[in-house]
Order: structure tokens, then sequence, then C-alpha cells
């Protein structure tokens, strides 16, 4: 067997298409060749097997499920073995999409070689092709790319600075700001990132970096200038029990589907409407007439005699002389 591919990527059949394996350097030929690239977060299988199959280009298990999964205030919270947990059950469930890791706070803020030692275990134990990291740590992109980690960088509003940020404020939004949000993302770029993540900055500056840089830039909250786009899964449908920040557009709303499903689900089980006889497993003839249908069996408390149909007994009986 052989283990070498040299095809630019296999297509893969999803959902009746033939589209072919999203990889890092794909992701640069997307941006070279002008074609808009897709991204979008997913932390479990079902969510992730429709974001793949809906044809969504890169898949983020974010460590935004710190919030919109476990219910944190901020995503400072969710550790390494969260994160490999949920980049897992993606990685199951993905066929096309490129699956990037995010790596959590205090993960790769320390020596460099906790840092490698950490991200390889994205690749090793979940399968992740790539790992995000906030900020301009240049050195640390460049030791992951010595160790053939593929990185994706993150610059602008990074929710684990929310501290130092002060809250999660619009980020370079002056002249020398944007100058040097510019000269980190020319340096991540330059220490091998395959792709930046640029949040929460002015469009005129996503748009400028976007323009100037060989690298793909992925927006959230900056803009339509773009290579590519990323959002929320949970944002995209309406999951969050909080209102939408101004970047995010909501194309659907899961929380009014589930509500009103579960609140139906449980009316049914209140009202004695749910299972009905078709959704029940049944006996074979004739033992099935042996037994009452008496739904809620109530001669048979305490009497396991009762259950049986007596009239049903009698005509069995009978048959069973006859015979
Ligand atoms: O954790 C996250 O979801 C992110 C985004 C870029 C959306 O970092």
């Amino acid at each position: 067997m052989s283990l070498t591919d040299f095809s630019a990527g296999a297509p893969l059949a999803q959902g009746g298409h033939s589209l072919p394996k999203v990889t890092m350097p794909a992701l640069a030929e997307m941006k070279r060749q002008g074609k808009p690239i897709s991204a979008l977060t997913a932390y479990d299988y079902a969510t992730a097997r429709l974001v793949d199959e809906a044809g969504i280009d890169l898949i983020l298990v974010g460590d935004s499920l710190a919030m919109v999964v476990l219910g944190h205030e901020n995503t400072l919270a969710v550790t390494v073995d969260e994160m490999l947990h949920h980049t897992r059950a993606v990685r199951r469930a993905v066929h096309r999409a490129l699956v990037v890791a995010d790596m959590p706070f205090g993960s790769y803020h320390g020596p460099i070689s906790d840092g490698v030692a950490n991200a390889v275990r994205f690749l090793k134990e979940a399968g992740a092709e790539a790992v995000k990291i906030e900020g301009p740590r240049v050195e640390l992109v460049r030791a992951l790319v010595e160790a053939e980690i593929p990185v994706v960088g993150h610059l602008g509003l990074t929710p684990q600075s929310v501290h130092r940020m002060g809250g999660y404020r619009v980020q370079a939004r002056s002249i020398d700001t944007v100058l040097q949000l510019q000269a980190d993302a020319f340096a991540l770029a330059a220490a091998g990132a395959g792709a930046i993540v640029l949040e929460g900055i002015p469009r005129e500056a996503a748009g400028a970096i976007t323009a100037a840089l060989p690298t793909p830039t992925i927006g959230i909250g900056a803009g339509p200038d773009c290579d590519g786009q990323i959002l929320v899964f949970h944002d995209l449908v309406n999951l969050t029990f909080a209102p939408a920040a101004k970047f995010v557009r909501r194309y659907g709303d899961a929380s009014a589907l589930f509500r009103s499903a579960v609140e139906h689900y449980r009316e049914d089980v209140e009202h004695h409407a749910f299972p009905s006889d078709a959704e029940s497993y049944h006996l074979p003839e004739p033992a099935r007439r042996l037994f009452s249908i008496d739904p809620d069996f109530s001669d048979a408390r305490d009497n396991p005699d009762a259950v049986v149909n007596p009239d049903a007994r009698e005509e069995m009986n009978e048959e069973i002389n006859q015979a």
C-alpha cells in the first residue's frame, strides 16, 4: 500500500457533491484565485457533520466553546483536555473541511517548548490539522512550523486578552495601532502562519492588511474585505441567549426551533399523546391479545395477573382446546 497521494487532494463525496479535501496550502491557493474562504466553529459530532456536509472550508474547534457550550463567562477557563475532547468529536465527523483546533489560554503562554508539546497533542491525540493561537507570538509560530504543525494566527480583538483589553472592544482604531497590527500580521506570515484570523477591527484596517499580505486572512467583525469569514456556530443559529454583536448575522433560529420541539414533547408526554401505538413495539399475535392495552395498567398495580386480559385468555384457551 502506498502512503503517499501525490494528487492535489482526493475528491470526497459529500451530500451528492464531490469536493476536494481542504488543506492548509489549499487556503493559500484560494487567496491567490480570489475564492472566498468560508469558516465556522463546531464543537461536537452533529454540528461538525452538518457544517462539513454544507461545504464549509475550515472548521475551527474554537475556545469559544468555553462560553457557548460550557457556559463560562469568558474563554479563559477551558482546558487542553476539554479542547482535545471536543476536537476528537469534530474530527470523527469531518471529511472535507480543514480542522483547526484552538489552543486554550495558558497552553502556549509559557516556554515555547511547552506550547509546541501542547500543540503536538492536538494533532496526535485529536486529529487536528492545524492549531490556532492568539497574539503576535512570532517565535512560537516559527517553532510550531518547524515541528510540522500548521498554524493559524489570530490578531485584533483576541478574547484570551479580555482582561488586558478591559472587555471585548474593537481594536486598531488609530493609525499607529493599525500599523502595529499590520506589522504583526506580516511577522506571523513570515514566521509561517498559514492563515490569520482578524477579529474586531475596522473594515479599512482589515482590507488594507488583507490586500498587502500574501497569507489568507479570515475575518470576524472585520468587514467584508478579508479573504474569508468565520462566525461562531451558535451565533449563526441563535443559540447564545444574548443579543447578537453588530457583526453577527443570524441565518436561523435554533433557539425557537428547539424550544418549541421540547415544549411540544413535554405536552405530549403529559397528555399521554406520546408515544402512540405506532411508535410502540408489539408482541406477536396471538400473545399480543393476551395482554390488556389499558395504557396506565392501573388494575395491574400490586396484581401482576391483572395485566392479562381475561377475555383474551378465555378465547385463546378455546382456540387451543379446539385445535
Ligand atoms: O474561539 C473562537 O470561536 C474563535 C473565533 C475566531 C470565532 O477564536
